[in-house]
């Protein structure tokens, strides 16, 4: 059994619809795996939704109804999402699912039995909207800020993982592991971190505080902290205890937005795993965040943009186009409606579409419907060809490196340059003339254009699948499935049909 890449989203807490940031970053994964997938690379691809917690039931009490009808509402927007804009994941898993139980009280069950976990009379502070208990250290000014809203004084029995044990091991394996976490400079905000002692992690909430959530297996008191609960979806879904388990795990990536790299993910995660003896995960892909107006948006300030509006209006395609070509994974970006229609015109209308609708149009008015072939190679073929070989050279390390909004940057030049060409070659002149080498001119063109349509939509393929394949299916192609051996210039689509004109991104006010 070859390993497979493994690579997961963060799983969505069930606590309000999903917004741009989830879609980003599952647009964003599943570029990577698409890409992967043409590469040859076998993918498991993982989603899913985070749905125990404190919000969660707070939220269905204020409803009036039970929490899991919360959650079964979600898990359908949030899969709707997923389909309408294309997002190939191979797997949904809910927190509420047996099987993500069942191995989350196995875990909790083994960490007690190894004395990893043990009980204890707590007091302190509690932020009840971060469900966490707070410490002087998180005060500013004499105050806990306002994202922990408010902070009551509570004596409480729980159980607590032995996080402090393991503190001079991660730093270790952080400071000896520089591409554990991408980008680079993040890893300085984990240890930063680290720098202060770990205190022991509380992982129960007594039931009459929290009963939403999963029971301590070693006392039904208790359910189990949510993030302690949610973390482990990722080996849950990856078969933990079956025989797949091998194939898929350790993940690849975990890809995660800023706000959860710690301490949930590159503190506690970590820990989880090594006190369990099971192997850490290779990379985190952390991106950052889409802001408008400098904050970012998102569901508990009312902040928000509707992805599924835009794409609705736009399609799935022109969304991805837009999120990938406009962020620099690892930074934050703005988010604009007047820059995406911009960019819609632009870039995807009047150069990409642009293209397409007048080759197809002088197809069939100049080469009866059927892909001619080239017939010489003048200075104006060659500057196109020598610009693809160095567009096929540069897009794989962008693609290998996360810098997708590079690598559309110099795909869509490469695009401007065939309109370039179009326009030095003007195949509507040349189709006027009776000469022998302007009609081989002619047909060179055609082929040419198509030629290196073909080749951009391949390499377009992980970004924008949907229109790629329509663009390929107009010179007669099927969308590919490999890389391997398509991305040959040569004139393999002499004597195909051109498909019939249509509008690609036809043009909108929204
Ligand atoms: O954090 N821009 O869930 P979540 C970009 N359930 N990304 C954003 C964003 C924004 N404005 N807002 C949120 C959780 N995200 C937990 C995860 S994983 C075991 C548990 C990203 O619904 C955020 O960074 O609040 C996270 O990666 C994902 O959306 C889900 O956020
Ligand atoms: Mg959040």
């Amino acid at each position: 059994m070859s390993k497979r890449f493994l690579i997961t989203t963060a799983i969505d807490y069930a606590n309000g619809s999903p917004h741009i940031g989830h879609a980003y970053e599952k647009i964003l994964t599943d570029v990577i795996a698409r890409y992967k997938r043409l590469s040859g690379v076998p993918v498991h691809f993982v989603t899913g939704l985070d749905e125990h917690g404190q919000k969660v039931q707070m939220s269905a009490q204020n409803k009036g109804v039970q929490p899991i009808e919360i959650c079964d509402s979600l898990a359908v927007e949030f899969q709707t999402l997923c389909e309408k804009l294309n997002i190939s994941n191979d797997d949904y898993i809910r927190t509420t699912e047996t099987r993500h139980k069942n191995v989350v009280q196995s875990l909790l069950q083994k960490l007690y039995d190894e004395g990893k976990i043990y009980k204890a009379d707590y007091n302190g502070f509690y932020s009840v909207r971060q469900e966490q208990f707070v410490t002087e250290k998180e005060k500013v000014d004499g105050a806990w800020p306002a994202i922990y809203g408010e902070v009551v004084e509570i004596t409480e029995s729980n159980y607590f993982f032995k996080l402090s044990e393991y503190q001079d091991w991660l730093i270790e394996t952080i400071k000896s592991n520089e591409s554990l976490i991408y980008p680079r400079f993040r890893s300085a905000d984990v240890l930063n971190f680290l720098k202060e002692p770990l205190n022991d992690l509380c992982i129960s909430r007594p039931k009459e505080r929290l009963s939403w959530g999963i029971e301590l297996p070693f006392d039904a008191g208790f359910v189990t902290y949510v993030w302690f609960d949610a973390l482990v979806n990722y080996i849950t879904a990856a078969g933990y205890g079956t025989e797949q388990f091998k194939e898929y795990w350790p993940a690849d990536y975990h890809v995660i937005g800023k706000d959860i790299l710690s301490p949930p993910h590159a503190v506690y995660w970590p820990i989880m795993l090594k006190a369990l003896d099971i192997p850490l995960p290779q990379h985190y892909l952390v991106h950052g965040w889409w802001l408008s107006s400098g904050s970012k948006m998102s569901k508990s300030d009312g902040h928000v943009v509707n992805p599924l509006d835009l794409i609705d209006t736009f399609g799935a395609d022109a969304f991805r186009y837009f999120v990938i070509s406009e962020m620099n994974v690892g930074q934050d970006s703005d988010f604009s409606e007047e820059l995406f229609q911009k960019r819609y015109n632009s870039h995807l209308a009047n150069d990409l579409g642009n293209l397409v609708s007048r080759l197809l149009n002088m197809g069939h008015r100049f080469a009866s419907g059927i892909i001619p072939k080239s017939e010489i190679e003048e200075s104006e073929e060659k500057t196109v060809l020598k610009h693809w070989e160095s567009l096929k050279a540069e897009v794989f390390g962008l693609y290998d490196s996360f810098q997708f909004h590079k690598a559309l940057e110099k795909i869509f030049s490469f695009i401007a340059e065939l309109n370039r060409y179009t326009e030095l070659r003007a195949p509507w002149k040349l189709a006027k003339s009776e000469e022998s080498i302007e009609q081989k001119r002619l047909s060179t063109t055609l082929a040419t254009m198509s030629e290196g349509l073909r080749l951009a939509s391949i390499l377009l393929q992980p970004v924008m699948p949907e229109i790629a394949e329509k663009i390929l299916n107009s010179l007669g192609q099927k969308s590919v499935e490999l890389f391997a051996d398509k991305l040959e210039w040569g004139d393999e689509l002499a004597g195909s049909e051109f498909g019939e004109k249509s509008i690609l991104f036809p043009k909108k006010e929204h």
